[in-house]
């Protein structure tokens, strides 16, 4: 029999009281035990982004996390974004900017953006980066997509994904 341990994860502001085999990684505890499944298992290896969310603000493959490494933490999901009926900038802008074809890799894009922006406010360089420190309204597209390099689309949806960001970093 497989053992299971308590844990308790806070997700989208609100806390979670499980009990998980040890090995079960983040994205399986929110897709498979807490019924949120915005976030996509595309790879299960840590190459397509599909499944990134954030974690106290910083953007992480969930699927390359154990669910009992979090508990303590802010977990945030494509779920916890909105504020009511109110789109976050960033997906509004994703609406706006038609940033998806089949959207499978959506969420991942979006949590990932979030977080991307988040460390240019921070000041984190990238490859790409050419002065826009705390500029994030300055971005270049080379710098976004050097930036989102971790969120792979399928579908080739990056003209859109880029444009949709380049909008949402002014606002966001
Ligand atoms: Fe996690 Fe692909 S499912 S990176």
């Amino acid at each position: 029999p497989i053992s299971r341990i308590p844990m308790t994860l806070t997700i989208n502001a609100t806390e979670h009281a499980l009990e998980l085999d040890p090995r079960t990684t983040l994205l399986d505890a929110l897709r498979n035990h807490l019924g949120l499944t915005g976030s996509k298992k595309g790879c299960d290896h840590g190459q397509c982004g599909a499944c990134t969310v954030l974690v106290n603000g910083r953007r992480i493959n969930s699927c390359l996390s154990l669910a009992a490494q979090h508990e303590g933490d802010e977990i945030t999901t494509i779920e916890g974004l909105a504020d009511g009926d109110q789109l976050h900038p960033v997906q509004a802008a994703f609406v706006a900017h038609d940033g998806f074809q089949c959207g499978y890799c959506t969420p991942g894009q979006i949590c990932s953006a979030v977080g991307m922006l988040e460390e240019i406010r921070a000041g984190w360089p990238s490859h790409a980066s050419t002065d826009v420190a705390a500029r994030p309204d300055a971005l270049s597209d080379a710098e976004i997509r050097e930036r989102m390099s971790g969120n792979i689309c399928r579908c080739a949806a990056y003209p859109n994904i880029v444009a949709a960001i380049r909008d949402a970093a002014k606002e966001v």
